[in-house]
């Protein structure tokens, strides 16, 4: 517990006196000690604990239950500096911590910042995210990165859906940017995030608190300042050769076409539980419900999942998936790493 409140504290330390890494992604140097102030979407203290249903990889390192405050400062800089007043009290305590504040970079492991960096991300999303908000976030994870087109170098994990939300396939996805945008507002008084980033993370955690995979998602993606090209998304029209085809133009195969739709599990479709991130898009698909005449059944579905039961290559894959459900998530992991990765421009160290 000790071990982990200083992390987070480091982390801080960091970011806001030092501002090595603040400055390349351009961040507010003034955002130092607002941390308390945050506040949850219902007036409840911002903290920097892990929630239980979805303790992600990097967050574990970093979880704490402690805020930041000026006190739990003070063993840093008593570390550092070997007296307890100094590093609070006038003048000199200003030099050391100018002193600390040079000499500290120079030590600290870069994924131990990027993990506090993901950290505070994660908690700012737990802070606006439900169950019932999960499916919209995830569904935008696509329509950001899914406009990307490998051989046009275009379009991919940028940010650029927030210039797109008035375009007809992005109907219904204003309502999730306002919910992300008030985390992004909390976020950025500690540290600018980028909204591509924002989106990552955020999708990542909508699958894990419905009870999917922990997926880990690298931080440092920079947005762009104009839409991306439209008609890169698949129609719900396509029949299977096509969504092949069309997925293949953005680095995935047909593996992953089949594991990346199984993102379908959540949302209103018709694949179980709309809140539940499991393997019954795949058994339900095997069952081909659409079939039974009239009834709810009949719409299980969009056509674009129900084409897929018809090509024997996804088919394979959703046999696989129906009766493996550890096999989904890991193959969901990596293709949605490698989505919210494609097309993304990386800030430089
Ligand atoms: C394979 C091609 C895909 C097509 C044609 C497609 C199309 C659609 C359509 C038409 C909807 C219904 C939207 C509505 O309810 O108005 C939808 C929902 C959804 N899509 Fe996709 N999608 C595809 C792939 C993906 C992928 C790869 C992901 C994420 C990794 C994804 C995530 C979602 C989610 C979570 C929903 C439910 C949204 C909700 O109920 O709020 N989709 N999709």
């Amino acid at each position: 517990m000790a071990m982990s409140t200083v992390t987070s504290v480091h982390h801080y330390q960091l970011s806001t006196i030092v501002g090595k890494k603040s400055s390349r992604r351009g961040r507010n140097p003034s955002s130092s000690v607002t941390c308390g102030s945050l506040t949850k979407e219902e007036d409840q203290p911002f903290s920097f604990s892990t929630s239980p249903s979805s303790s992600s990889s990097s967050s574990s390192i970093i979880s704490s239950t402690e805020e930041p405050s000026s006190q739990s400062w003070a063993p840093i800089f008593d570390a550092a500096a070997g007296s307890r007043s100094s590093a609070s009290h006038g003048r000199r305590g200003f030099a050391l911590a100018t002193a600390i504040s040079v000499m500290i970079p120079l030590h600290w492991p870069a994924d131990m910042v990027a993990a506090g960096e993901l950290s505070i991300i994660q908690d700012g999303v737990r802070n606006v995210l439900s169950k019932a908000k999960a499916a919209g976030v995830l569904r935008m994870v696509f329509h950001d990165a899914g406009t990307f087109d490998m051989d046009e170098n275009s379009g991919g994990m940028n940010g650029s859906i927030v210039y797109e939300l008035d375009r007809p396939e992005n109907i219904g996805l204003s309502k999730t940017f306002k919910i992300l945008e008030k985390a992004k507002r909390e976020i950025d008084k500690i540290q600018q995030v980028s909204w591509a980033d924002l989106i990552a993370v955020a999708g990542a955690e909508a699958v894990a608190l419905c009870g999917g995979p922990n997926i880990p998602v690298q931080l440092g993606r920079l947005d762009v300042s104009i839409p991306d090209p439209q008609g890169k998304l698949p129609l719900e029209s396509l029949d299977a050769p096509s969504l092949k085809k069309i997925f293949l133009k953005k680095g995935f195969s047909t593996q992953e076409l089949v594991a990346l739709s199984g993102a379908h599990t959540l949302g209103s479709k018709g694949f179980g539980s709309p809140i539940v991130f499991d393997n019954s898009y795949y058994k339900i698909l095997l069952e081909k419900p659409w079939t039974s005449p009239g009834g709810m059944s009949a719409m299980v579905g969009l056509p674009s999942d129900r084409a897929l039961v018809d090509d024997d290559e996804c088919l394979r894959w959703i046999e696989t998936y129906a009766g493996d459900e550890m096999q989904f998530f890991h193959d969901f992991r990596n293709a949605y790493v490698k989505l919210v990765n494609s097309g993304a421009v990386w800030a430089t160290t």
